[in-house]
């Protein structure tokens, strides 16, 4: 770096500070019944940015949870015709080891662990995807 001038800092900050009133104005003018199609495609463009209120709260394990069909075989508190997925955290440490043997039990289906009746296979997941659902099933551990 060269010598450092304040004065050169003090024009960098005015030039940020002129943007920043322009960028307002701009904004300002938006708010008016000019606010067409394009307008709501730069808003829905925070989507990208991670901003959405629907994508924040939601883990990416719970949303490929919800769209798969794990839900008509389990339930987050009470067993259907799988374990609670409450019971499935509960028994397992949430180690590399378990989210890797559980979310290949999830791709290739299986019986045993928790009685006669099997688990239904995935071929069609990911092993990433599976282990992320794993991932979000052992966060519901309560004890
Ligand atoms: C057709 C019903 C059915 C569907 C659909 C289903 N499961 Fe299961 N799941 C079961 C049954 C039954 C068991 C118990 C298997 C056992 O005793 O080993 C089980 C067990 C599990 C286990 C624990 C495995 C173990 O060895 O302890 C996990 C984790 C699991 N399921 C996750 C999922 C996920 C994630 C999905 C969606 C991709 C899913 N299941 C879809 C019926 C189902």
């Amino acid at each position: 770096m060269t010598n450092f001038n304040p004065e050169n800092m003090k024009k960098i900050l005015c030039v940020f500070g002129a943007c920043a009133i322009i960028l307002a104005c701009n904004n300002s003018e938006n708010l008016g019944s000019t606010q067409d199609d394009s307008a709501l495609v730069k808003q829905t463009g925070l989507d990208s940015l991670g901003m959405s209120s629907t994508t924040s709260t939601q883990t990416k394990g719970e949303q490929l949870i919800a769209s798969s069909d794990c839900l008509t075989c389990h339930k987050v508190e009470s067993k259907i015709v799988g374990p609670s997925y409450i019971e499935v955290a509960n028994k397992y440490e949430e180690s590399d080891q378990n989210i890797e043997m559980l979310a290949g039990k999830i791709i290739d289906g299986g019986s045993g662990s928790w009685g006669e009746i099997p688990m239904a296979p995935h071929p069609a997941l990911s092993v990433d995807d599976a282990k992320e659902m794993v991932k979000y099933l052992l966060s519901l551990k309560t004890n």
